[in-house]
């Protein structure tokens, strides 16, 4: 984070005004630069947080309530089951931390059981933050709340506007499965770090058969084809390059040996991308890796968070066993 700036607004956490904070980690030529080392790459790849513009989070939106995506609301039932036996063992008046918040809905589900004495949201989708930000504060009067933007998958540290006082680090939706297990463990001890005295509520999409892990990935709607297409239209916005939609095709399969879901565009045909400054061929059939979902095995992942520095941990799962609900005291 060399040329990290903050730009705060004029208004405190007041209840009824979100205060929002932005933080912006890396400057378009950095992010150019970037994209750009990926693309040129012999096995060009592009970091998932790029799917994620303001049309990438609405289509996630939709991919969460597609047939075949079954983490969401697997999740979401262990939560309502659950939730309970959850509160119970968090500090009371813990500052809730959602990271990746999107549009907020899986953690204001929890505000009434966690009673939080804050709430602060954390997305690198800075519009998308704030309009949902700004219509959950309408909601819940009382409740101070926060909006970051800001780009932790590379780095974590809160600003000072997140507060004092315990905090319960709510992860969910598996978005950990992005990381792979080396990076897993270098992220899970940074917020380790960040939640001394509370700690971390996490969700992780667990192994299952690929007929049940690849539709959830290659749905017969075509959503998550266009999610991962629509990526090409943000880098042609990042960096003025000239990927056509029509040349490429989203490719999604079960990596058994790595244990991870991979997504890739693939050309349909021979084609040459350009940029301002350069250039790359990509032969047909040549791909760009976009993502790895890591699925995790429940006993693995508990000892990845004792690895990474947590005293303890509980879990809770769905009765098929396909998704499980981690709390790891700090
Ligand atoms: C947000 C990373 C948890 O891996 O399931 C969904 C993203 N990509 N469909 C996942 C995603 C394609 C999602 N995470």
């Amino acid at each position: 984070m060399s040329d990290s700036t903050a730009a705060t607004s004029p208004s405190a956490a007041v209840a009824g005004h979100p205060e929002f904070v932005e933080l912006h980690q890396q400057n378009p030529e950095a992010v150019r630069a970037e994209l750009i080392a990926g693309l040129l790459a012999s096995a060009a790849f592009t970091s998932p947080k790029y799917l994620y513009d303001a049309l990438g989070s609405r289509l996630f939106e939709a991919i969460t309530e597609l047939p075949e995506y079954y983490p969401t609301r697997t999740e979401a039932a262990i939560f309502r089951a659950y939730a309970a036996d959850m509160a119970a063992l968090q500090p009371a008046a813990a500052t809730l931390v959602d990271l990746g918040a999107g549009n907020c809905a899986k953690a204001a589900g929890l505000f009434e059981a966690f009673a939080p004495a804050r709430y602060v949201a954390v997305d690198i989708s800075v519009a998308f933050l704030r309009q949902a930000l700004g219509s959950l504060q309408a909601q819940h009067l009382g409740l101070p709340m926060v909006g970051v933007g800001m780009d932790f998958s590379s780095a974590f540290a809160l600003p000072p506007q997140a507060g004092g006082g315990p905090r319960v680090l709510f992860y969910p939706g598996s978005s950990i499965g992005n990381f792979t297990p080396e990076a897993a463990l270098l992220f899970l001890q940074q917020l380790r770090s960040a939640c001394e005295g509370g700690g971390l509520l996490i969700g992780v999409d667990l192994c299952k058969p690929r007929a049940l892990l690849e539709p959830a990935y290659d749905d017969a709607l075509g959503v998550t084809a266009a999610f991962n297409r629509n990526l090409l239209m943000h880098l042609n916005a990042l960096i003025g390059s000239n990927f056509k939609l029509a040349d490429w095709q989203h490719v999604a399969f079960f990596n058994e040996a790595d244990s991870r879901i991979e997504m890739h565009l693939q050309a349909l045909r021979a084609v040459t991308v350009s940029w301002t400054g350069g250039e790359r061929h990509f032969a047909k059939d040549e791909r760009i890796h976009t993502e790895n979902s890591y699925k995790w095995r429940q006993a693995d992942f508990a000892k990845l968070l004792l690895s990474a520095g947590f005293a303890q941990t509980r879990a809770w799962t769905d009765e098929r066993g396909w998704f499980a609900v981690f709390w790891a005291a700090a």
